[in-house]
């Protein structure tokens, strides 16, 4: 299968070239389906540069164009677009195409086991969690990146001083749903999970630490810290009623960045033990990614300061300056609120690094030696101006070629349901996993729901299979409210609406998917087992409507590693649902097992098995399991 909005493109460019122009073919999804199923609006703008009537440049173009065999005749429209309508047997050669039995093997399952080295200074051990083979091993007869790229996602990130809490949520659920797209595509991504385990408050961590767990000196492996949270909590009460602690922990900063091991040892405990909460969250949301905390910068800080230094050296009036004891870089465009020029520190003026310091080291490690293409940080909107900074750097530098591409994919906060920020009761953060298990709870109340004959869920389900189903559900819907939403607004958290079996959520995705598999258990069909090469036949609307709703798959794909939207993949996959519900509906679609004659019923199944894989690949990519009934 290929993507169809790429060969309407392919298609009028050749048109433009035949005529002479040169222009963007301008091709979209039509707003309204009444007048066809794609549109470009081309002639417009050609007109203008021509001097010529939008409508005369559109006939010329259809005139020039070669589309008879995937299109019905285009249509000028309006004051001079161009529709086009695909013709149904066009999309049913271009479906037939796709193989009967999903075929693994092509997945590129072990892409990012070659270039994950850690820098030398890498003080934590990389952990890495990669796809499982065969997770997307369905591709749906989809061709891999013609271009595959390096691609750095650097994704979910916390500061391990802390348990993760409600706002980690949005980076990690966005910045793996865009590692699968970009995986299954056929791109080399490394999972960057860039943790904040770097700095002065790991001092006052260690410190304590060593004072109210001196064994962990011994024996570091054996270090348990039920409750992160709390355990800050002490340490920063410590800090503040001991004066004589509060020294030790300066110290104990000193010690840690000079390398002393002893302080290492226990630093490293404290890291470990911290994470291991984290990658148990990791593996119930299903995320892989691979762990290089800020100290694996270390040395790479050093190494910024040398290079600045030296441009310093070079261009004295160039971008690098000391201005009031602080290594700084000016960047054009930067102004504080009184409007005199904004720097980037890099090098504070006691000597100290910071989160710009940190981020440059990281970019040269992710350019120079991960050899990235392209890099996306999936970070808060709250972080903009210094990613906006640190990409002006970068290039100004000279460190960021312009060929590699830079984007901050920030997104809004994730909200209580009064539309204030997610707080406790007594005012604390929400941690992660209280929210989850919330949606679980609530998720198990709508599975006991009573039985359902059409998805097939059988009547008594055991308390296992519950909690199972409950856990897919529950996560499903917080992952699905999540990405449904456009990234840079802020959304509330509203167990009800992300749980209804109505709308665009994660419980009508599954029950259609589960819905669809149904009809196979019903009638005792066996999809893999369809004929290979029996002709799919499009003759009612119905069907024709969910054909041309399967053969989106591959733009929406497309789209989504462009403008890295994962809303545009909820929404597509939405309408897909919709498009079956259409064709499987009693007055307004068609039988299905019932269908005569056999030629019929065996295409009709066809469109099912594909329904239900696009779903489940659609799904799979966003990180949310499918389930066989519910
Ligand atoms: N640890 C940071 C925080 O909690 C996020 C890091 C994002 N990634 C980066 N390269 N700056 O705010």
């Amino acid at each position: 299968m290929r993507s169809m909005l790429a060969l309407l493109e392919e298609r009028m460019r050749a048109a433009l070239q035949r005529l002479g122009v040169e222009a963007d073919p301008l091709v979209r999804v039509a707003q309204d389906e009444q007048f066809g199923d794609y549109q470009s609006n081309c002639a417009m703008g050609l007109a203008r540069t021509l001097k010529k009537k939008p409508r005369d440049v559109a006939e010329a173009i259809i005139e020039s164009l070669d589309v008879a065999d995937c299109c019905a005749p285009p249509e000028p429209a309006g004051p001079g677009f161009i529709n086009f309508r695909l013709r149904p047997e066009f999309l049913a050669t271009e479906l037939a195409r796709v193989p009967v039995a999903p075929r693994g093997g092509n997945v590129p399952s072990d892409a990012r086991a070659d270039g994950g080295a850690a820098p030398p200074s890498c003080l934590l051990p990389l952990t890495s969690c990669l796809p499982q083979p065969g997770d997307s091993a369905d591709r749906l007869g989809l061709p891999e990146a013609a271009d595959p790229q390096v691609v750095v996602v650097d994704l979910s990130s916390p500061n391990l001083a802390k348990e993760m809490h409600v706002g980690h949520l949005r980076s990690t659920v966005i910045g793996d749903c865009i590692c699968r797209i970009l995986e299954f595509v056929g791109h080399h991504v490394h999972r960057e999970n860039h943790v904040g385990d770097w700095g002065t408050q790991f001092g006052m961590l260690v410190a304590h630490l060593r004072h109210v767990r001196p064994d962990v000196i011994e024996h570091p492996e054996q270090l348990v810290i039920k409750n992160l949270e709390t355990f800050y909590v002490e340490a920063k009460a410590h800090f503040d009623a001991d004066p004589a602690f509060a020294e030790q922990a300066r110290a104990t900063v000193v010690e840690l960045q000079q390398g002393d091991p002893a302080t290492r040892r226990i630093w490293k405990a404290f890291c470990d033990e911290s994470l291991r909460h984290c990658h148990e969250l990791y593996r119930r949301l299903d995320v892989c990614l691979e762990d290089r905390g800020e100290s694996c910068y270390a040395d790479g800080m050093v190494e910024v300061i040398r290079r600045l230094e030296e441009q310093r050296a070079q261009h004295a009036d160039g971008p690098v300056q000391e201005s009031q004891g602080a290594l700084c870089v000016f960047l054009e465009g930067f102004q504080t609120r009184e409007g005199t020029p904004l720097p980037m520190i890099v090098r504070k003026r006691d000597g100290g690094f910071n989160y710009a310091t940190s981020d440059l080291a990281t970019l040269i490690h992710r350019i120079e030696q991960l050899k990235a293409q392209r890099i996306i940080y999936v970070v808060g909107v709250a972080q903009r101006q210094h990613f906006e900074m640190l990409f002006a750097a970068a290039r100004r530098l000279g460190w960021a070629p312009p060929q590699v591409r830079l984007e901050h994919l920030g997104f809004g906060n994730l909200l209580a349901s009064t539309g204030r920020p997610f707080k406790t009761r007594e005012g604390g953060t929400v941690k992660l996993k209280d929210l989850l298990d919330e949606a679980v709870a609530r998720a198990r109340r709508v599975v006991a729901a009573p039985a359902d004959e059409e998805s097939g869920t059988p009547r008594a389900l055991t308390p296992e299979e519950m909690d199972r189903i409950a856990e897919t559900v529950g996560l499903a819907a917080v992952k699905y409210f999540d990405l449904s939403h456009a990234l840079t607004t802020d959304y509330r958290f509203e167990p009800d609406i992300m749980l209804s079996l109505e709308g665009n959520t994660a419980p009508y995705m599954l029950y259609a998917y589960a819905r669809v598999r149904a009809i196979g258990r019903k009638g005792g069909v066996d999809f893999t087992q369809l004929p290979a090469n029996a002709p799919l036949l499009l003759d009612h609307p119905a069907e024709q409507r969910l054909a041309l709703a399967l053969a989106r798959f591959p733009e929406t794909l497309e789209t989504v590693v462009r403008d890295l939207t994962p809303n545009t993949l909820t929404d597509y996959l939405y309408v897909l649902a919709r498009a079956f519900s259409r064709f499987y509906d009693k007055k307004l679609g068609v039988p299905v097992l019932a269908a005569t004659p056999e030629a019929v019923r065996i295409s009709r199944l066809r469109l099912c098995d594909l329904t239900a894989r696009t779903l489940r690949v659609g799904l799979h990519l966003l990180g949310i399991r499918t389930l066989e009934y519910m």
